[in-house]
């Protein structure tokens, strides 16, 4: 039976036309919807509707679209989405891992690369008509062999940036809620304190929940080494932000790779004067092939369920 789909941002790939080939499809075209009165307005009467991550699909919101039956984020991440809400009105809620893995932990490692090598300041040097030859001490960076690599979450993306590190001869420690029997790739497990105080890069790969907002907070931020860096590729709100920049003003770490922000598009202004930091507009997943797949799994997610069937990557089952 023919259900109505709302769509809330044009899509990549094949994904709207594999929903319209079933159901009738509404795809909203102006500026990202952040706010819930436009959601709901946009929403209104659907059977389904596919998200982006700046979409807030609060309470609010599945209380005023009474006949949702699924959520599909076209994000890893679904801390956009009342989870509690929508089990609580029987909403399945599914997001899109596994196809952005292998694009998020190689910007991870772009990122890293670019902090510890200073990339940007380098690239703004040039530009601004600086460089005037090759100079044995100019915009020295750190090396990263030998040392190690802190990944905080070990689930898909944070493994497979910690696969990566063997090929720049990085060591690996992990910490996540409870240690692997078998981590693959093999890691140590430390506690997050530990693995803060020890290692020479953080790399944040946690989901964002009541637990982990502000997970790296000033203490934690000063347990680091002098002159370690930290990369968050995951979400802003791991970090405070304001403590960030604090600990960077007083040169304890020696800088910080973020794609993330606290409140998106905003960035804070101690951060942007910063030299010691590289700033991404939340690229993680941002290449062509991701996009288009990550588009085309949140569709199939919500023709699953619109037909009765346990949608691919489930998050909330009602
Ligand atoms: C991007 O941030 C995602 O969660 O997919």
């Amino acid at each position: 039976m023919q259900r109505h789909i709302a769509v809330t941002s044009k899509l990549p790939g094949r994904a709207v036309a594999m929903l319209e080939e079933a159901h009738a499809v509404r795809v909203h075209a102006g500026d990202p919807i952040t706010d819930e009165d436009r959601l709901i307005g946009f929403v209104g009467e659907a059977d389904a509707v596919l998200t982006l991550l700046q979409n807030p699909v609060t309470d609010r919101v599945l209380a005023a679209c009474p006949r949702l039956r699924v959520v599909g984020n076209c994000a890893v991440g679904f801390d956009n989405v009342d989870l509690v809400s929508a089990r609580r009105r029987g909403i399945w809620v599914t997001n899109t891992p596994d196809v952005l893995t292998e694009a998020t932990a190689d910007l991870t490692w772009a990122l890293i690369l670019a902090v510890t090598r200073r990339l940007g300041e380098g690239e703004r040097l040039l530009r601004g008509g600086g460089f005037h030859g090759w100079a044995l001490e100019m915009l020295l960076g750190s090396a990263i062999q030998g040392r190690q690599l802190g990944v905080v979450g070990f689930g898909r993306i944070g493994r497979a940036v910690a696969r990566r590190a063997a090929a720049f001869g990085m060591t690996v420690a992990y910490t996540d809620t409870a240690e692997l029997t078998a981590p693959d790739p093999p890691a140590m497990f430390l506690t997050l304190d530990e693995l803060l105080a020890t290692s020479h890069v953080v790399s944040l790969h946690a989901p964002l929940d009541d637990a982990t907002r502000h997970l790296l907070d000033e203490r934690r931020l000063r347990l680091m080494p002098k002159g370690s860096f930290v990369v968050n590729t995951a979400r802003g709100p791991l970090i405070d932000e304001a403590a960030l920049v604090r600990v960077l003003a007083d040169r304890h770490l020696g800088g910080a790779g973020l794609d993330v922000f606290e409140r998106e598009p905003e960035v804070h202004p101690g951060l942007l004067e910063r030299d010691d930091v590289v700033l991404l507009p939340h690229i993680g997943s941002a290449t062509v092939e991701t996009r288009a797949a990550m588009a085309e799994l949140a569709a199939a997610n919500i023709l699953a369920v619109l037909a009765g069937r346990e949608p691919p990557t489930p998050v909330v089952r009602p």
